[in-house]
């Protein structure tokens, strides 16, 4: 398969970073962890990683702007380029041994996601997408799933948890989708979530407090394989809203309609 130069400069940072992301879980694995615990020894894993990625992607395009999860927005010489970029989503379950994780790279130019990248080290699922070229896992091409039964849709979503969201909200929502649906599913890492869906294993999804570095090559992998993303009030507003619904040309709209109803009560 051919790829651009510029979906080969973010793969080839991905499959960087995922060398010390992949030795560092087997060491999570073994409970070879540093005397501080744990949860620290990810933050490093999590800090180091995104070094290697705003290293080799500057390297390869110099003026771009960075935003990623641990070190923040750095402006660029080029004011229409930025590369948005979560080292490690699925954090909770890195740290726990699930191999449910990935690198997640978006570009944008002029506010468009135009290149996608997500990686899980884990398992060596390599997904990408570029705006008008389609999506891939590995090299195969990707199609959200063709179902328009509610009763027969796996749904994925996000869950409120110590610390983070509207419990009371996420509770309504889950309700209102939960038994018209085939299967809900919470997996814990949003960008692979996406993923799923443009590959046709799940039919839909949503979930709210999300970041930019969450969505930004998912959105793009979705729509590419004829999906559909919108924020939770039928908007492209996702990254400052930071919620997001996305399906298939029925699921999308079923769901967005459930949703709301389910946030006005
Ligand atoms: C998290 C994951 C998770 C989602 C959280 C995110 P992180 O990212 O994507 O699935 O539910 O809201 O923050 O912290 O593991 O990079
Ligand atoms: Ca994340
Ligand atoms: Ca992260």
């Amino acid at each position: 398969m051919v790829r651009s130069a510029l979906l080969n400069v973010m793969i080839a940072a991905a499959r960087k970073a995922a060398r010390t992301l992949k030795r560092d879980f087997g060491e999570v694995e073994h409970l070879q962890v540093s005397m501080k615990g744990p949860a620290n020894f990810v933050t490093a894993a999590d800090k180091r990683a995104e070094e290697i990625l705003r290293a080799e992607l500057l390297k390869a395009r110099p003026g771009y702007g960075f935003l990623g999860e641990e070190g923040g927005r750095r402006e660029g010489t080029d004011q229409t380029h930025t590369w948005i970029v979560d080292p490690l989503d699925g954090t909770t379950n890195f740290l726990h041994g699930i191999p449910q994780f990935a690198i997640s790279i978006g570009l944008e130019r002029s506010g468009t996601i135009v290149a996608g990248v997500i990686y899980n080290p884990a398992n060596d699922e390599l997904y990408t997408a570029e705006r008008g070229k389609g999506a891939f896992l590995n090299d195969q091409r990707l199609r959200v799933a063709a179902r328009k039964q509610l009763a027969e849709a796996v749904i994925a979503c996000g869950l409120p948890h110590y610390g983070r969201g509207d419990l009371a909200l996420g509770n309504r929502e889950l309700a209102a989708v939960q038994d018209k649906v085939a299967g809900l599913r919470r997996f814990g890492a949003a960008s692979l979530d996406l993923a799923f869906l443009a590959a046709g294993r799940f039919d839909g999804y949503w979930e709210r407090n999300l970041s930019p570095w969450d969505m930004a090559a998912g959105l793009l992998m979705v729509r590419e394989a004829g999906g559909f993303v919108t924020d939770l009030d039928g908007g492209d507003a996702m990254f400052t809203k930071g919620h997001i619904v996305a399906g298939n040309e029925t699921m999308h709209p079923e769901l967005l309609k459930l949703l709301k109803a389910a946030g006005k009560d």
